[in-house]
């Protein structure tokens, strides 16, 4: 592990992509210092260049090297939560990239819960700028499979560290100004978040902010997803009726099923790999019942809501 950890680090040191595991979902990794590397990042995803990546780093502690000031709330967050599937958003120092930060003067920091991201982190250094590993729009990779699928010819290294444990991206807990406010649910639950600031937290639905995770119709299959209210299923079943529909969780007569566990954490583990069956297997609708919006239901109603939006 050691010596493929130093050659990914090398690898970044020379300005390539390197994919790797985390927590959370894979991340498609550059040297966050460098504005060529970071420019790569954007070419292999195909994602617009003016929207911010979140910079992983080794420890709490290296948040000093890239936050203009770090707030009590950063603090105690990073505190709480580091390593963890959060990522705070702060004033940036002046240095950052502007590739980055997309022009914001804030930055997206992360402290990444995972052995073999610690260790290419660690071994490299500094700071990776790592956005998921899949091309834009599409659903996020929770194994080194899927990254190979949609960038394998694009990236340097692919790390293998196995599924990913949480399955959700981080939660993105603006701390840069006025009240803290969630800009995407995830990894670690609003009530966790709530409580270790002592202060109610609203989801932001601050559209001015640049958050790709945040335009309608993303991490989203190619099938049709609709995600409705549990009672809503069979009857969304017989309206699809004609087409090749798979509902994923309960089995339902009249359609094809795909197993999802009922329990948040393992249905939160399992999903994106689900949505992606359900392209491998070639069904056009996929139905899904929503979860109740509390603990780590609300990132994944999040995320089903944003594979149900209409298309552009
Ligand atoms: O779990 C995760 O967060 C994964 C793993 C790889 O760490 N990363 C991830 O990155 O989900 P990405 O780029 O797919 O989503 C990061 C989100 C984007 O929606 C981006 O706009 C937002 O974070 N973001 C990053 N920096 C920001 C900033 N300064 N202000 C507002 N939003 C920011
Ligand atoms: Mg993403």
């Amino acid at each position: 592990m050691r010596a493929i950890l130093e050659e990914a680090a090398a690898a970044l040191r020379a300005g390539r992509l390197v994919a790797f595991p985390t927590e959370t979902v894979y991340g498609l990794g550059a040297d966050a210092r460098s504005d060529a590397a970071v420019a790569r990042i954007f070419e292999a995803k195909g994602r617009p260049a003016d929207h911010p990546l979140i910079v992983h780093l080794p420890s709490a502690d290296a948040a000093e090297g890239w936050a203009r000031a770090l707030t009590q709330e950063a603090r105690a967050l990073l505190a709480a939560f580091a390593p963890g599937p959060l990522t705070v958003i702060v004033q940036k120092r002046d240095d950052v990239p502007a590739a980055v930060t997309g022009g914001q003067p804030t930055v997206g920091l992360r402290v990444p819960d995972h052995p073999v991201a610690l260790g290419l982190l660690e071994a490299f250094g500094d700071g990776v700028a790592a956005p998921s590993a899949n091309r834009f729009g599409s659903v996020s990779p929770t194994t080194a499979a899927h990254v190979a699928l949609e960038l394998g010819d694009r990236v340097e290294l692919i790390l293998d560290g196995g599924a990913c444990r949480v399955g959700v991206e981080s939660t993105i807990v603006d701390v840069s100004r006025g009240a803290p406010r969630i800009l995407r649910p995830g990894g670690v639950t609003r009530e966790a978040i709530e409580e270790c600031l002592g202060v109610p937290v609203p989801l932001a639905q601050d559209p001015s902010v640049r958050v790709p995770g945040s335009l309608a119709s993303h991490y989203a299959p190619r099938a049709e997803v609709r995600a409705v209210a549990r009672r809503d299923v069979e009857a969304e079943v017989r309206a699809a009726a004609g087409r090749r529909v798979v509902v994923l969780g309960p089995e339902v007569e009249g359609a094809a099923h795909l197993p999802l566990p009922e329990e948040p954490s393992a249905q939160a583990a399992r999903l994106y790999a689900a949505l992606r069956e359900v392209d491998a297997r070639g069904f056009e609708v996929a139905i899904v019942a929503l979860p109740e919006p509390r603990g780590l239901g609300l990132a994944i109603a999040d995320r089903l809501r944003r594979a149900a939006a209409p298309r552009g």
